[in-house]
């Protein structure tokens, strides 16, 4: 393993997309798909045109949190090869391997395949003009973080963690890996920070001691672009395919992850 930073090797742009927004983390179950289909469904409402690709092709949720579980994607036999046509739903293209898969299927693809898929999600879509791609990761730093970080040009890194101390660990490895890579940090996102009980919505609990996500952003020396609380509905709407910020948006993860969306949208344009 080296600690140097990697060479910037020649980076397939991809014409038509301005912006390619990565969601990352170190952990899985602690928010990155929720962040990434509220913060793509939010861009869309702005006016902005949006695709949510699923790189989580192990474990991919994407689907179900827009919406569109079940749809079929079509492949089209062009003259440049195999092209994709994306699903939409709520104003955001996805694709995602679970539109290729049973859902009782086991995805157990080696290395190289992953790898090939993942180019295919970003090259071989008919993405059209995108002002924001919005990238839902899988946890950790593997292959798929790998691929995407060496071969496109990812305009910016958000890290999901949850307030834990193990959570902030895998979260804290996952950002080295992208500064390595020399993908800029555009900040931390801290999901699960404090709980609303449903019955008592005035209330807060602050159940893993997130001190307002003061101490994840010390522990990953990066900006926070907002906390999240645990609400019931969040988890609800996600699983209802229509994500909190068009089921709920007055309830404070919707306020949360609008907030977010706006930090990005300014960390993208301070960028370019
Ligand atoms: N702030 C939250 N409040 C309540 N439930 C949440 C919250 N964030 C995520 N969840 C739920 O937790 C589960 C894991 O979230 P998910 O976004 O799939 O995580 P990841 O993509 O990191 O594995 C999902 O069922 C999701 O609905
Ligand atoms: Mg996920």
């Amino acid at each position: 393993m080296t600690t140097q930073p990697q060479q910037a090797a020649a980076k397939q742009n991809i014409e038509g997309i301005k912006h390619i927004v990565a969601i990352a983390s170190g952990k899985g179950g602690v928010g990155k798909s929720t962040v990434a289909a509220n913060v793509a469904v939010a861009l869309a409402q702005s006016g902005a045109a949006v695709g949510l690709l699923d790189a989580d092709i192990y474990g991919p949720n994407a689907a179900i949190m827009l919406g569109v579980e079940g749809s079929t994607i079509h492949v089209q036999q062009g003259p440049k090869g195999q092209s994709l046509e994306p699903i939409v739903n709520h104003g955001v293209k996805l694709v995602s391997t679970s539109f290729f898969v049973r859902p009782d299927q086991a995805i157990s693809w080696r290395g190289p395949m992953l790898t090939k898929l993942i180019r295919q999600f970003f090259a071989d879509v008919t993405w059209g003009e995108l002002d924001y791609l919005i990238v839902d990761l899988p946890p950790g730093t593997g292959d798929a973080q790998l691929t995407i970080a060496n071969s496109f040009p990812i305009t910016g890194a958000v890290i999901v963690t949850t307030p834990q101390k193990v959570a902030l660990a895998d979260a804290r490895r996952g950002l080295k890996m992208f500064e390595r890579l020399n993908v800029p940090i555009f900040g931390v996102v801290e999901n699960m920070s404090y709980f609303i009980p449903p019955d008592l919505p005035d209330r807060r609990y602050d159940i893993y001691g997130s001190a307002g996500g003061e101490h994840a952003a010390k522990t990953l020396e990066a900006p926070l672009l907002g906390c999240i609380p645990i609400e019931i509905e969040v988890r609800v709407s996600g699983d209802a395919g229509k994500p909190i910020v068009l089921a709920q948006p007055a309830s404070a993860s919707a306020q949360a992850l609008e907030q977010i969306t706006q930090q990005i949208t300014v960390a993208v344009t301070d960028l370019a």
